[in-house]
C-alpha cells in the first residue's frame, strides 16, 4: 500500500466515523485501541485492512502513554467498545485487540495500557509503537513517520519497510494550547477552544514557536539516518503551514495526510494480531 492508497483507507474510515455507520465485512474484525492524551479511538478493520466502523471521544484519562485514570479510561473503552458495537450489530466480546503507546516507554506502563484494554473485554493481541501504527497506514518503506498528538512528538524511521529507529520527547498540541493562554490570559481550556475554532491565520503565528520545536526535535532524531521525507500525522499538524515550517526547519520534505488525527488509531488496528 502506498500513502495515496492509505488516504483512501483514512477517508473512508472518517467517514464512517463521522456518519456512525458500518461498512459490510466478511471474516474475523480487527480492532484498534489508541488511549491517547487527548482523544480516546477504537477502530475495526477486516481481514484485509478495510475499515468497517469506529467510534471516538475525547479523554483525559491517559497522558503521553501513561493511564492516570484506569477506571475512567476503562469506562471510556467499554462506552465506546458498545457504540461500535451498536453499529456493528455485533458482540465484539472477547475481539482481538492492538493497542498502541508512545515509544520508549516503561514495560511497567506498557502493562496497565494493556489492561485497561484487557479490561473492556478485548483480547489483547499486540502493543505497537504510535508512529510505527500509523506508518502501516500510509505504507511507508523509507522515511520518518512524526506523531505530534496531544502530548508528545513521535518518531519512527523506516528503512526498507522496517522500523530502525523510534523516539517521543513532550511537546504537542497541549504545548500550543498552553502558549495561547500565555499569550491571551485565558484558561487552558479556553485556549484549546479557541484554537480549534479560531482561524488559523490569527492561532498559528502565535503557536509556530511549538511547531519549530517540534521540528527541532525531529531534527535532532533523525542525525545519522538517511531521511528523505517526512510523514506527519496527529491532532496537533492540522495546520495548514504545519508542513512548511517543518520543512523549513529540517530541509527534508514533508508530507501530511488527510484527517492527520485518524491515522495513528487506524493503523493500530491494522497491526492487531490474530
Ligand atoms: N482542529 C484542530 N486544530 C488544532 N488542534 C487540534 C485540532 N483538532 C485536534 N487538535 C489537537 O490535537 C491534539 C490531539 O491529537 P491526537 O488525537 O493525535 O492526540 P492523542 O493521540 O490523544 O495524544 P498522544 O498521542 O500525544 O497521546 C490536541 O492537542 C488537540 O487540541
Ligand atoms: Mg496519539
Amino acid at each position: 500500500m502506498d500513502w495515496k492508497s492509505g488516504n483512501d483507507a483514512i477517508l473512508e474510515f472518517a467517514e464512517l466515523i463521522r456518519e456512525k455507520k458500518a461498512n459490510a465485512y466478511t471474516g474475523e474484525l480487527k480492532v484498534g485501541v489508541d488511549l491517547g492524551t487527548a482523544n480516546i479511538v477504537i477502530a475495526v478493520v477486516d481481514e484485509n485492512n478495510r475499515p468497517i466502523a469506529g467510534a471516538t471521544q475525547g479523554a483525559s484519562v491517559v497522558r503521553d502513554g501513561i493511564v492516570v485514570d484506569y477506571l475512567g479510561a476503562s469506562q471510556i473503552v467499554r462506552k465506546l467498545k458498545g457504540e461500535v458495537e451498536g453499529i456493528l450489530g455485533v458482540d465484539l466480546t472477547y475481539a482481538k485487540a492492538a493497542t498502541a503507546i508512545p515509544p520508549g516507554i516503561l514495560a511497567g506502563n506498557t502493562k496497565i495500557i494493556s489492561n485497561v484494554v484487557d479490561s473492556a473485554d478485548f483480547v489483547v493481541t499486540n502493543v505497537v509503537d504510535e508512529p510505527t501504527a500509523a506508518a502501516t497506514v500510509l505504507g511507508i518503506q523509507n522515511g520518518a513517520v512524526v506523531d505530534v498528538g496531544g502530548g508528545t512528538t513521535g518518531i519512527s524511521i523506516l528503512k526498507d519497510g522496517e522500523v530502525i529507529f523510534t523516539a517521543d520527547e513532550a511537546t504537542g498540541g497541549t504545548h500550543m494550547s498552553l502558549v495561547l493562554a500565555g499569550f491571551h490570559h485565558i484558561s487552558f481550556e479556553e485556549a484549546e477552544e479557541l484554537k480549534k475554532n479560531e482561524s488559523q491565520k490569527k492561532i498559528f503565528p502565535i503557536i509556530k514557536p511549538v511547531v519549530q520545536k517540534m521540528a527541532s526535535i525531529v531534527n535532532r532524531f533523525v542525525i545519522g539516518y538517511d531521511v528523505d521525507v517526512i510523514y506527519v500525522v496527529g491532532g496537533a499538524c492540522v495546520f495548514n503551514d504545519f508542513e512548511k515550517i517543518f520543512e523549513d526547519e529540517t530541509g527534508i520534505k514533508t508530507i501530511k495526510p488527510v484527517e492527520p488525527l485518524l491515522v495513528t488509531p487506524l493503523g493500530i488496528a491494522f497491526n492487531c494480531q490474530r
